[in-house]
């Protein structure tokens, strides 16, 4: 099963979980939407060989998924901690003994895996796959889909300049990253940004438009700003506004900066908001290959009892830690780590 936000390569895992499992002879289930499948009655489908043909290529998750719903372990836009109700993992107990599931397979990311955590330590069978184009998960050096989401923003930046350019604007473009800004500072990098905000390295307006008059005063016509959609001004708050369901949704810092540039340099600044852009389409080579070996690793993994534990990458090699491991804390960018430095050493501003 696979739950909380798709994204590129989840059925490429399906795939590569599916034919690892029938070569050992074993029956698979796919459940449904999530966690809500496993609820009684049960909503699932039978994954078989044909189901999962031709399936690699595509985008989002043949199963469907939700971020919502029964078994939410982490709430709101700050993903507090919330405890499953018992009865609610006694029902899904009873469907997954109905189907004689011996062993269940989680592909998700942080709220999903700190669920999966939750469900093991009630004594259900689980492995957890990690999942997130955010890359945010500790304990495995990558997730798949963040590849195809970093492809995204560079072909998006790629577009941008153009139109920039021959504008002379400055053009923002705001992109997924709550926490960690592993998107905006890859994507940013790969697409030629000037200056990239993240939530690890808050900063002032002030800076960003002093950078932007430097480029000016250098003869570029035109500048490109990267920000992440949980990035924060010195002494700010979060950008984020109620639906009217009252749920939280971040997004808007895009705005704000685009205004304070404007105002402070009298430059015309456009922003583009790439939102849900970065989690569709075809997964890039990388997290079709990446889903894959993570698929039939997880199926070793049960082949093993390796219960409790998720998927790693690191060092190329595809391992296994503690789900713990993975879900107690969130892999974020350490503010003078080398890919920041990177960046700077290519004249990129983070307006700190
Ligand atoms: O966690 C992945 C993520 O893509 C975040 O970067 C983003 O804030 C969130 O999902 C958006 O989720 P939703 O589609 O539920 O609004």
């Amino acid at each position: 099963m696979n739950s909380g936000g798709d994204c590129p390569g989840l059925n490429a895992v399906l795939r590569g979980a599916v034919r690892a499992a029938l070569k050992l002879g074993w029956e698979v289930v796919g459940f449904r939407d999530g966690f809500e499948g496993m609820l009684p009655p049960g909503r699932f489908i039978m994954l078989d060989r044909h189901k999962t043909a031709g399936i690699m290529p595509l985008g989002g998750t043949i199963l469907g998924t939700t971020n919502k719903g029964h078994f939410v372990a982490k709430i709101g836009v700050e993903g507090e901690k919330a405890v499953i109700p018992p009865e609610i993992i006694e029902e899904a107990r009873g469907v997954l003994k109905g189907l004689r599931i011996e062993g269940l397979i989680i592909i998700g990311g942080d709220g999903s895996l700190t669920t999966a955590q939750q469900l093991h330590e009630a004594g259900i069978p689980t492995v957890g796959v990690p999942k997130s184009i955010d890359n945010d998960l500790a304990a495995t050096a990558t997730t798949f889909g963040f590849d195809s989401a970093v492809a995204c923003v560079a072909d998006a930046l790629d577009r941008l300049h153009t139109t920039a350019t021959s504008h002379k604007r400055v053009m923002v473009a705001e992109v997924m990253g709550r926490h960690a800004g592993w998107i905006a500072l890859h994507g940013g990098l790969a697409g030629g940004a000037d200056i990239i905000l993240l939530p690890e390295i808050p900063f002032e307006y002030e800076k960003v438009a002093a950078a932007v008059r430097k480029r000016i005063e250098e003869g570029c016509v035109s500048t490109m700003i990267v920000v992440a959609e949980g990035a924060m001004p010195k002494d700010g708050k979060l950008s984020a506004r109620a639906t009217a369901t009252g749920e939280h949704r971040l997004g808007g810092i895009g705005e704000h900066v685009a205004e304070e540039v404007g105002a402070r340099t009298g430059q015309e600044a456009r922003v583009c908001v790439l939102g849900h852009l970065q989690r569709g389409g075809p997964p890039t080579t990388l997290d079709r290959i990446l889903g894959t070996r993570f698929g039939i690793h997880a199926v070793e993994m049960v082949a093993a009892g390796k219960y409790g534990q998720m998927v790693s990458y690191q060092n190329y090699l595809v391992t296994e830690v503690p789900i713990a491991e993975a879900v107690n804390q969130l892999r974020l960018v350490v503010p003078d780590c080398q890919m920041v430095r990177a960046a700077r050493a290519v004249e990129v501003e983070f307006g700190d």
